[in-house]
């Protein structure tokens, strides 16, 4: 046998286990979004964690952060460039077009939850492991998707008591964009003095990134930049107008950010983030907006899209949890020869309900502790007089009403 090695193996930085009281929460938000997508039509969809690195270079994009600084990209066994997923739409959009789902004429709609990986540096709200929930409509053009799509999300943090603001943006189509970007390439090029060394990159490869540059001299040079929300198509103004109208019939307050541009390139048209402000920095709960060309950048059928993702490390702590119910027996031997009997009235109430059983006889307060510490709505203990008598002790730990109940009439009731 090798040599025991004397250190202590924790979880990589920037990524967590999660134990009993977040984890409640992390299924409490899992549970509720996904009620909740099921009612707008939202079918469950898993596709894999690894996938080949082209698939984000080509859909995320190679200039973003995520795929330029941020991957966790490696060589396989095989000798094949591979990535564990930043993100879970390009996956989504891979799997809709692989399994041929671009062929048929029916919308589909998708929602999945898991871990994301990302590479950056962990401060609170930014983990390098994390979890998303996610949804994804494919085959309706129309902005009234959009505006469902960002009602179901707002539903989502209402159930679960979570308040937001919403930020929207159009970030137009290729017939408007492509001139906004000319438009803006050129006012750009006339600070560039004065914009740090990361904008002065992007002019070249990704100029639209710069409106969302965190340097405080930048965004004081950009103030007066060219505004792609004045410079839409007839068409891309057209849909913004009626998202925002809807969104006033509604009573979904937001506002309208000219600099959202989001950190991944396939968006056009919608594009949407939840922030809340209680959480710090890293203050975006949710993100998404619409991406119609991207199907058929990956080489699928021209479809429009649009979805979204929550962040479920970012809403953890603001969730407000239901109380929760006291719930199933705790099973508890005062003698040795008790748990003979104990445990398999156990095993034939576990189809029923969820049982606790100690395996080790103890006394009456130290079986009422355990019981207690399970949550359990009944206590049933056996002792020396039970045995004998055949029966049971039970004590409904709600109503607090105690008895002493046949073991044959226990096996039978519910
Ligand atoms: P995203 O804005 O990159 O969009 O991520 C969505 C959410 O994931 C963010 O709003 C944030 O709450 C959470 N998040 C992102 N990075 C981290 C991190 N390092 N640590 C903790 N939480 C994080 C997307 O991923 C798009 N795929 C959303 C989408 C779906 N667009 C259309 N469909």
């Amino acid at each position: 046998m090798r040599e025991k090695e004397n250190r202590m193996i924790n979880p990589l930085r920037g990524m967590k286990d999660l134990t009993f009281e977040e984890s409640q929460r992390f299924t409490h938000i899992i549970d509720t979004a996904t009620k909740i997508a099921q009612r707008y039509g939202y079918n469950y969809i898993e596709t894999p964690i690894l996938e080949e690195t082209a698939l984000f270079k080509r859909s995320v994009g190679e200039s973003s952060d995520i795929v330029g600084k941020e991957m966790y990209q490696f060589e396989d066994k095989g000798g094949n460039d591979v990535c564990m997923r930043p993100e879970g739409t390009a996956g989504v959009v891979r799997a809709f077009i692989s399994t041929k789902l671009d062929r048929q004429p029916i919308k589909q709609k998708f929602y999945y939850y898991g871990p994301m990986f990302r590479y950056e540096r962990p401060q609170k709200g930014r983990l390098r492991e994390f979890h998303q929930f996610g949804c994804e409509s494919f085959g309706e053009a129309s902005v009234y998707e959009d505006f469902t799509v960002i009602t179901m999300i707002s539903q989502i943090f209402t159930e679960l008591g979570i308040g937001f603001d919403l930020k929207i943006n159009s970030l137009g189509c290729k017939a408007c964009m492509p001139l906004y970007r000319e438009n803006l390439v050129g006012f750009l090029t006339g600070i560039k003095e004065e914009l740090c060394s990361d904008c002065n990159r992007r002019i070249e490869t990704n100029p639209i990134r710069i409106l969302d540059c965190k340097n405080g001299t930048c965004q004081s040079h950009l103030v007066s930049s060219p505004k792609l929300i004045n410079n839409l198509c007839g068409e891309c103004d057209s849909d913004f107008k009626k998202l925002t109208a809807l969104l006033d019939n509604a009573c979904i307050s937001y506002t309208v950010d000219t600099n959202l541009v989001r950190g991944l390139d396939y968006y056009g048209k919608t594009a949407f983030e939840f922030v809340s402000n209680e959480i710090g920095a890293q203050s975006a709960i949710a993100g998404g907006g619409r991406y119609d060309r991207l199907v058929e950048f990956l080489d699928g059928k021209p479809t429009p899209a649009v979805g979204f993702a929550i962040g479920i490390e970012r809403i953890m702590e603001l969730v407000q949890m239901p109380e929760i119910q006291r719930e199933g027996i705790y099973m508890g031997a005062m003698t040795d020869e008790a748990i003979e009997v104990l445990f398999p009235l156990a095993a034939a109430k576990r189809k029923e309900t969820k049982v606790t059983v100690e395996y080790n006889s103890k006394g009456f307060k130290s079986h009422m502790k355990g019981a207690d510490k399970a949550n359990a709505r009944y206590a049933v203990l056996i002792g020396e007089d039970e045995l004998k008598e055949s029966t049971i002790w039970l004590k409904d730990l709600e109503s607090k009403e105690e008895k002493t109940v046949l073991l044959s009439e226990f096996q039978d009731t519910n």
